[in-house]
């Protein structure tokens, strides 16, 4: 089971789904959701979507075989917190997958409210 996080869309999760991966997806914005429901209809995969902020989302403990985060902007304390329930949650020799923005980012002008501090993958 792939838990996505930060899912946005459903570009990632339907991808993972297509290849044969159980994916629960999380978002905090119900209408990143429901376009990643509809894309998910329109691929034909099932998947489950959950609306939740990850500040306080329970990744619960050693559950997972992967752990998706793809672009995900968060504060650095929140981002370190994140992390250790990442760790957490993962199954022995489960898979923690990152990608992440880095503050070269800001010169795009993306997002809303992105800082130098939200455009890292580094806990301090
Ligand atoms: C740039 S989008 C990336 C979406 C997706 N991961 C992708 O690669 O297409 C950033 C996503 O992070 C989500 N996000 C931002 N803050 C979040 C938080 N505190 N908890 C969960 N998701 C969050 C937003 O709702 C948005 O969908």
């Amino acid at each position: 089971m792939v838990l996505s996080l930060a899912e946005g869309e459903g570009r990632n999760a339907v991808f993972l789904a297509l290849q044969g991966y159980s994916v629960i997806a999380v978002d905090p914005s119900q209408v990143d959701l429901n376009k990643a429901r509809k894309l998910a209809e329109e691929k034909g995969v099932i998947l489950e979507f959950i609306h939740a902020d990850l500040v306080d989302y329970d990744l619960g403990e050693k559950q997972w075989d992967g752990i998706v985060s793809i672009f995900c902007p968060l504060p650095s304390t929140i981002r370190k917190a994140l992390y250790k329930k990442v760790m957490a949650g993962l199954k022995q020799n489960g898979v923690f997958l990152l990608e992440a923005y880095t503050p070269e980012q800001l010169k795009y002008g993306t997002g809303d409210d992105n800082s130098v501090d939200t455009m890292q993958s580094k806990t301090l």
